[in-house]
């Protein structure tokens, strides 16, 4: 991304309410609180703004919450119950939201409808018939390009994916393609990593039809009302899309758009980098900065999916690893521009081997050395060339894996200097001051550019190490 960013806005996808967060959606709002994390650091916390949250619209919520026993009168109750369940997982795993999107806010609900008014202002937005498949786990009218060979969606049970013949109001997304093959081509709209954005492009070069933007009201009822018809409903993907602005509006932070950065999973890599500025364009706001579209986690070689019961759930990894740990285990795993694999036998592994018997065995080694050294040690402060300079770039590009393996690789090279310098033979009081000062100097670097990664480790070592007298004894990751 452009070096001469002074603002930055990073967003999550809104997952449905209906669904639990897993591991797939801890990946995602992982990386965005990394990248919040570390803006935060170099451009002053007043210009990061970090959003995730829920979709609450829409048929599968209407249908789940229906299913429970709500109705249409009481909802509001079922979304708001869900939302508990998904701020306890991230507040449980330290993401640094600093605001939790709900899309039933009023705000939200009159900001869709006024943008909804500009599509139609423009002459973008006529009325039509659509016949097609509709799959409710997607929210999505499914294209060819979007069927298996079987003609069923890849993603969603056989039942989920129903025929619908239904008058609907349409956005004249064709108008745009060649704009947006120019903007996206010109990185004017910045897809990374390439292998995402040359698959926009390709699909761009197939053809580009008219989308449905509303359901009818009789089948959809759980959402915004369309402006101007009252039987009609926004589509949920529509409106669920302008939550990126009413998201700002509502916390008085326009000012921050033009630093937008979406982070998302390729799953919904054109509702985000076609439609969603297609739609930009045609209500006349300024264009999102760029999209990190990252691969998706599997388990054990297969989708994460309820039925096949193999759901990973951040409160599990928590009870686990730790906070740091589960933060770790996923990140360090990080599918950047292919599909990652996990099982539990691997995490364990990457804990352990890493985190217990990697660094924390690191970190113990140096304190403990430095404590029965008797030695008092003047260590430097962070300055800000750590965030500014030294691990700028990659974190620019959202290589926020290539950060953390660096991070452990440093490590691993100061394990290395600590048996091949032997820190306990050394008999001269200067020269073991020198060897070690240089250890803990390293020691410190790596607890510092680690807070974006790891918020509670880097604080626990940076307790340790900042203090003259330095004791050992501090046991970051327990074997497990
Ligand atoms: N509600 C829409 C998004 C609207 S955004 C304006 C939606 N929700 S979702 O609950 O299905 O979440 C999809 C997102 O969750 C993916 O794009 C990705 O960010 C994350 N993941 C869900 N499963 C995942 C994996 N198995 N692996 C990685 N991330 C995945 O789509």
């Amino acid at each position: 991304m452009n070096l001469d960013n002074k603002q930055f806005y990073i967003t999550t996808p809104i997952y449905y309410a209906n669904g639990s967060p897993h591991i797939g959606h801890f990946l995602t709002t992982t990386v965005a609180d990394v990248l919040a994390r570390y803006y935060r650091k170099r451009l002053g916390e007043e210009n990061v703004f970090f959003t995730t949250g829920l979709d609450c619209h829409g048929t599968t919520v209407e249908q789940s919450a229906i299913k429970q026993g709500y109705t249409l009168e009481n909802i509001q109750d079922y979304v708001d119950n869900r939302q508990v369940e998904w701020v306890e997982a991230f507040d449980k795993t330290n993401i640094s939201y600093n605001y939790f999107v709900n899309t039933t806010h009023p705000k939200h609900k009159e900001f869709a409808q006024d943008f909804i008014k500009k599509l139609v202002a423009n002459d973008d937005v006529y009325k039509a018939l659509y016949k097609g498949k509709y799959c409710n786990g997607c929210e999505k009218f499914l294209t060819l390009s979007d069927l298996n060979e079987e003609g069923l969606c890849p993603l969603h049970r056989p039942d989920q994916v129903v025929e619908i013949e239904e008058e609907n109001y349409y956005f004249k997304l064709s108008k745009y393609a060649n704009r947006l093959k120019e903007l996206i081509s010109t990185d004017v709209i910045e897809i990374v990593p390439e292998n995402k954005r040359n698959e926009i492009l390709a699909r761009l070069d197939g053809g580009v039809d008219d989308i449905s933007i509303t359901r009818p009201k009789s089948k959809v009822a759980w959402g915004v009302e369309f402006p101007g018809d009252s039987e009609q409903t926004v589509y949920v993907w529509t409106e669920a899309l302008i939550n990126y602005l009413s998201s700002l509006l509502i916390n008085d932070k326009e000012g921050l758009w033009g630093g937008a950065v979406h982070t998302l999973g390729k799953d919904i890599n054109w509702f985000h980098n076609v439609i969603w500025p297609a739609l930009l364009l045609s209500a006349g706001y300024p264009l999102y900065k760029a999209s990190f579209v990252h691969g998706f986690l599997n388990v054990s070689g297969q989708k994460i999916s309820k039925s096949l019961g193999n759901i990973i759930t951040p409160g599990e990894l928590v009870t686990k690893y730790g906070i740091d740990g589960a933060r770790y285990v996923i990140l360090s795993n990080f599918p950047y521009k292919d599909d990652s694999d996990v099982t539990w036998e691997l995490l364990d592994q990457k804990y352990n081997g890493d985190l217990a018997n990697g660094i924390g065995n690191t970190f113990a080694r140096v304190t403990k050395l430095a404590e029965n050294s008797g030695l008092e040690f003047e260590i430097s402060k962070a300055n800000k060339d750590i965030w500014e300079k030294d691990w700028a770039v990659p974190f620019q590009a959202f290589r926020v894996d290539v950060v953390l393996q660096n991070i452990f690789l440093k490590a691993s090279e100061l394990d290395k200097h600590i048996t091949e310098h032997a820190p306990w033979t050394i008999t001269d009081k200067t020269a073991l001051k020198e060897v070690l000062t240089c250890e803990i100097e390293t020691l410190r670097e790596i607890a510092v550019i680690l807070e974006p990664f790891l918020p509670n480790t880097s604080e626990k070592m940076l307790q340790v190490l900042e203090s003259t007298n330095i004791k050992g004894g501090t046991i970051l990751f327990p074997r497990i």
